[in-house]
């Protein structure tokens, strides 16, 4: 029987601070390399800031448990090679793909940097989390992208019963001036996985349309759908946009592909996912000052855009996020008691000060 839901909803406030302190405590407490714990860090917390909790800290004891599996290096380092002037190549040598993805973007932003674009293609690598993060590295230093990767199969074809395809996220960017940037940031499926197993955690049912359960049948139940298939968005052009991340991600870079990327909770191997991505200097064709104007006016443009009966005001891509990152920087990040003792417990397993908690909020 599941637990009363004021219980699994009890809301604790953590400060992003402490929470990237407590999670690289715990990487480098599993072998990481304190290099390497302070990127994997920053980005779960940039996930949690962003309200994308699915993808934050709550990765951490799955992806904990691939290290005691030993299905994932903790301690290695990505290897690049340079191909041509404005293309190479990543081996992440199966460490975190945080590491490798964060190696990639910053070498596609020197070439863009020199060349105008840069891009890079990575292989032997493992789950980056939020898509978002990589936009925002190359956003950082004034740069358009394009972020792809392949994930293990979750999704059917267009017309399939089972599950081939990863839910992979798609993802681009450019920064504006004054304006908010556009960041999109987006899983082929009608929702994300991660939302499945956010749901799974916190007791909750999920919306009709997400998911299939293991015999094809509609399921509200977390735990159902996981067993299952994710449905696409949009039908045929979900499912096709699902391919597109594998062509780029999967086929290209010489990773798996074609549903041969291994499974979050299958320690029988390594991930072995793919990425690809593109860093482009915005003020190749118009001015930068052009351009940031230009950017500003879209934005303008959209969100001054008539709206729909029943809509108080309409986002830009990656706003609402942006927002939330905005709250949570000074409010603290919201957990629920199963998931800080979830965390807690991989503290406690490699002896490190455990999170502490004492606001209490709601959800
Ligand atoms: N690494 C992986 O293998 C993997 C796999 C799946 C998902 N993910 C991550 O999961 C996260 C969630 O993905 P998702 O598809 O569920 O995202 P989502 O549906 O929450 O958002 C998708 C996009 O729509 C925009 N959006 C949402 N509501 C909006 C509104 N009302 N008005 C305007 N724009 C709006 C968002 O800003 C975002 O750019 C992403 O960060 C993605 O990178 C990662």
């Amino acid at each position: 029987m599941s637990e009363p839901s004021n219980t699994k909803q009890q809301i604790h406030h953590i400060t992003y601070p402490d929470l990237e302190d407590f999670v690289r405590r715990v990487l480098v407490g599993n072998g990481v390399p304190d290099k390497h714990a302070a990127i994997v860090a920053n980005c779960l917390v940039q996930a949690d800031l962003r309200g994308v909790d699915t993808h934050g800290s709550n990765r951490i004891p799955s992806y904990m448990q691939r290290i005691r599996q030993k299905v994932l290096d903790p301690s290695s380092s990505p290897e690049l090679q340079q191909i041509t002037p404005v293309a190479a190549s990543v081996d992440g040598k199966n460490t975190f793909g945080f590491v490798s993805a964060h190696l990639a973007m910053q070498r596609a932003i020197e070439m863009a940097q020199e060349f105008g674009l840069g891009l890079v293609s990575v292989k032997h690598s493992n789950h980056f989390g939020m898509s978002a993060w990589l936009v925002q590295q190359a956003i950082d230093a004034g740069m358009m992208s394009l972020v792809f990767t392949n994930s293990s199969p979750a999704l059917p074809v267009w017309g399939g019963m089972s599950k081939l395809m990863g839910v992979s996220p798609i993802a681009c960017g450019a920064p504006a001036g004054k304006e908010r940037p556009f960041i999109l940031d987006m899983a082929p499926s009608v929702a994300a996985r991660g939302k499945i197993y956010k749901a799974l955690r916190r007791g909750e049912k999920i919306p009709t349309d997400w998911a299939l359960d293991g015999d094809g049948n509609i399921t509200d139940d977390p735990a159902k759908a996981l067993e299952g298939v994710m449905l696409p968005m949009g039908g045929p052009k979900g499912s096709a946009l699902a391919i597109m991340m594998d062509v780029f991600s999967g086929v290209l870079s010489g990773s798996a592909f074609a549903g041969n990327v291994t499974g979050p909770y299958d320690p029988s191997k390594p991930a072995d996912v793919g990425h690809f991505l593109m860093a482009i200097k915005p003020d190749l064709f118009v001015s930068l000052e052009d351009f940031k104007a230009r950017m500003d006016y879209l934005y303008q443009r959209v969100v001054g855009s008539d709206k729909m009966a029943g809509v108080d005001r309409i986002y830009y891509p990656g706003e609402i996020e942006q927002i939330t990152r905005e709250k949570r920087l000074v409010g603290g990040i919201p957990f629920t008691e199963a998931e800080i003792e979830s965390l807690n417990k991989e503290a406690e397993l490699v002896g490190v000060e455990k999170l502490k908690y004492d606001d209490v909020g709601t959800l």
